[in-house]
């Protein structure tokens, strides 16, 4: 029996089985193989009790929003093979704290008695909520708890926490768990790879404009780039327009917003393009005589 609120008879939990990872995850090298070691581990059980070692229980992810924190544990989940438990943990803590404490041990204990991946999310709940002076005494004592359960937590299940705000924990959290992961926005090649995966088999003839992406993404997290690769094929269809001329339509507004110099460095990317010296000065807001000039003057390429 999954468990619920005890007033609204609301499930607390969300079960994913089978977990099913929605796109490739993409990961600097180091933390791929650390996330490869937490599945090998669970592999070699025997080996390692021989030795008189636990494999990984918990884990604890941190990083901006839109990285990968959820997707590696639906990633672990489905690796392993077991379903995916997620606790969104600003929502059970929105609640009075007595109901909370007990929808949490309820959580818990069911986590720990079926072998499966457990998600607290938005773990830097437990940390900020200071609203109530007469809660601290029994936050405390639930805050204590949790990080009790954390300690104990049975080899046999995996617990992952993710936060955006890993700063907000006090240091003596983060030593709890067995490993801590920090996720990072993608780089610009990592940027490159995550945009091809989302266009697959219809990615054909643009990647000229791949380093004017990069430019344009930068800071951007994986879940933006996810987003706006959706967007550029639905308008392409929609509109009836090629990919190339959707995606210059999308990046539009950024290349308006961009400074003069980002500007010029990216002016020979659009005159590139296939697309009418008009359509890209509207698209852009780079005017018809820049662009033509601009084109006017490059070599003129060889059949
Ligand atoms: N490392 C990654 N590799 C490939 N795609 C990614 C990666 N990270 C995020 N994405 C894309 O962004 C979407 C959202 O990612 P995810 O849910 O893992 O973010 P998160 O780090 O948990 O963010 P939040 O802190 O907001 O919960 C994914 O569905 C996927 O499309
Ligand atoms: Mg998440």
């Amino acid at each position: 029996m999954l468990p619920v609120d005890a007033d609204s008879r609301l499930a607390l939990l969300k079960v994913e089985y089978p977990a099913v990872p929605e796109t490739e995850l993409i990961l600097e090298p180091g933390l791929r193989a650390r996330l490869d070691q937490v599945v090998s581990e669970r592999d070699r059980l025997v080996e390692l009790e021989k030795l008189g070692l636990d494999p990984t229980r918990s884990l604890l992810f941190t990083g901006p929003p839109g990285v990968g924190k959820t997707l590696s544990a639906r990633w672990l989940a489905h690796r392993l093979g077991r379903p995916l438990l997620i606790l969104d943990l600003a929502t059970v803590m929105s609640s009075f704290l007595g109901k909370t404490g007990s929808n949490i041990r309820s959580v818990l204990d069911y986590a720990k008695s079926s072998q499966s991946v457990l998600l607290l999310d938005e773990f830097d709940s437990i940390a900020k909520r200071r609203d109530d002076d007469s809660d601290v005494g029994e936050l405390k004592r639930l805050v204590t708890v949790l990080l009790q359960e954390i300690d104990d937590w049975p080899s046999n299940s995996l617990l992952v926490a993710a936060t955006n705000h890993g700063e907000l924990l006090d240091p003596a959290v983060w030593r709890r768990f067995d490993d801590v992961l920090e996720y990072s926005a993608p780089s610009e090649e990592q940027s490159i790879i995550a945009f091809r995966n989302t266009f697959g088999e219809t990615d054909t003839g643009f990647s000229d404009l791949f380093p004017l992406l990069a430019i344009l993404w930068k800071e951007k997290s994986y879940s933006d780039i996810a987003r706006s690769a959706k967007w550029i094929r639905k308008r392409s269809l929609i509109a009836g327009i090629s990919l190339e001329e959707a995606l210059l339509e999308n990046f539009g507004k950024e290349m308006k917003k961009a400074s003069g110099s980002e500007r010029k460095f990216l002016l020979p990317f659009i005159t590139n393009s296939s697309i009418s010296d008009r359509r890209l000065s509207q698209i852009t807001g780079f005017s018809r005589d820049t662009i033509r000039k601009y084109r006017n003057s490059r070599p003129v390429e060889a059949d």
